[in-house]
């Protein structure tokens, strides 16, 4: 009895010095919360106009937890591309198991606002379960997984989803097939079949074979070129290339090669998207910000004029939209800043530039 008298007294001596400790402990909110700054007309009326589509990959957490990046991406945006939701782990984590939460939740923000949901990606080599990638089936099994992989997720949302990345990143930088879990295993018919079942679940969808590092005129892109052209050749419904355009200031895209490639493949009566695009600031002591700034602006701007002026280039999509929320926080060395609008969602350079070019 007198013990546990004893622990009590003890217990309420710390308990005060408890709280000021971890009352100190406490960040301090930020001074000023992010603003939306009434930037007039929006790039999505603008788009809207031209009649070309405008997007932004997005990442279910800010979706739901931040209000300005809601109201920004619903206010500047008429395409979302599923930044994770749709990769092979993430909506396929068990053999015998999907999980659509993130899917639907984003498609739900999608039809709200009245915006398209693309597919992306259907078929790659990256983010996959250990089950897959651990599991040892064979030819025929593979390709039953991956056939009811494609046709689960087109099928359960036939008529909402009208674009759809069916292959991503499909083939190595000097033109030969990727090695991947699906070459391997199934061969390079992998990528007809793919778009076959895609094309048998939705028969209206529009099915892209997207692709980075396949801007410019070159091995990769010549290599793409003639793989689309081989799936026409053979009958696979094929509808268009993405070109990812994952670029940064120290790895400037070459807009006149892009508009070069992107003219041969509406040739092939082939749809262009831009699917992914950012340009990284390198960190590079003593570089002023300002300018640097100016030169991401002026890249943006190009991009979009190509596009505008190419008759095949359909859309432009950004890997993200605000610095607040993108992948190259993650990669370590490539630089940041990639996007339109900067950490506090104030409209960058970049912002305006893309605006004065769908203007034109
Ligand atoms: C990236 C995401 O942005 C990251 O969050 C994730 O960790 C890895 O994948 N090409 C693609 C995209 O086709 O799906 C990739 O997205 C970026 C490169």
């Amino acid at each position: 009895m007198k013990t546990k008298f004893f622990l009590g007294l003890i217990f309420l001596f710390f308990l005060p010095i408890f709280f000021a400790f971890t009352l100190g402990q406490i960040p301090e909110a930020p001074a000023s919360s992010p603003t939306l700054e009434n930037t007039g007309v929006s790039l999505r009326q603008l788009a809207e106009q031209r009649g070309i589509q405008i997007g932004a990959a997005v990442n279910t957490y800010p979706l739901k937890s931040d209000r300005t990046y809601q109201q920004l991406l619903a206010r500047e945006f008429n395409v979302v591309v599923p930044e994770n939701a749709m990769k092979f782990e993430l909506v396929h984590p068990q053999q015998d198991r999907f999980n659509f939460q993130e899917m639907d939740e984003i498609i739900a923000f999608a039809e709200t606002h009245q915006m398209e949901f693309r597919h992306h990606p259907l078929v790659w080599d990256e983010q996959l379960p250990a089950w897959l990638v651990r599991g040892d089936f064979s030819r025929a099994e593979l390709m039953d997984i991956l056939k009811k992989h494609i046709q689960t997720i087109v099928k359960r949302y036939r008529g909402k989803v009208k674009t759809i990345d069916v292959v991503n990143e499909g083939v190595a930088r000097d033109g030969t097939l990727r090695d991947t879990l699906w070459l391997r295993g199934i061969g390079p018919e992998y990528i007809d079949l793919s778009f076959i079942w895609a094309h048998e679940a939705d028969p209206e969808a529009k099915l892209f074979f997207n692709e980075f590092s396949a801007e410019e005129m070159g091995a990769k892109s010549n290599a793409v070129y003639d793989l689309v052209q081989g799936l026409q050749q053979r009958g696979v419904p094929i509808h268009g290339v993405g070109l990812q355009m994952h670029k940064a200031l120290n790895n400037q895209p070459k807009i006149e090669e892009i508009a070069q490639n992107v003219a041969r493949l509406g040739e092939l009566g082939l749809e262009v998207q831009i699917t992914e695009m950012d340009i990284a600031i390198p960190e590079v002591a003593g570089a002023d910000f300002s300018q640097q700034l100016q030169e991401q602006a002026k890249i943006y701007g190009d991009s979009v004029k190509m596009c505008v002026a190419a008759k095949n280039c359909t859309a432009i999509i950004f890997w993200g939209f605000s610095d607040r929320y993108t992948w190259m926080t993650s990669l370590i060395g490539q630089g940041g800043n990639p996007l339109i609008f900067d950490k506090f969602f104030r409209p960058k350079p970049a912002y305006t530039a893309v605006k004065e070019a769908l203007k034109q």
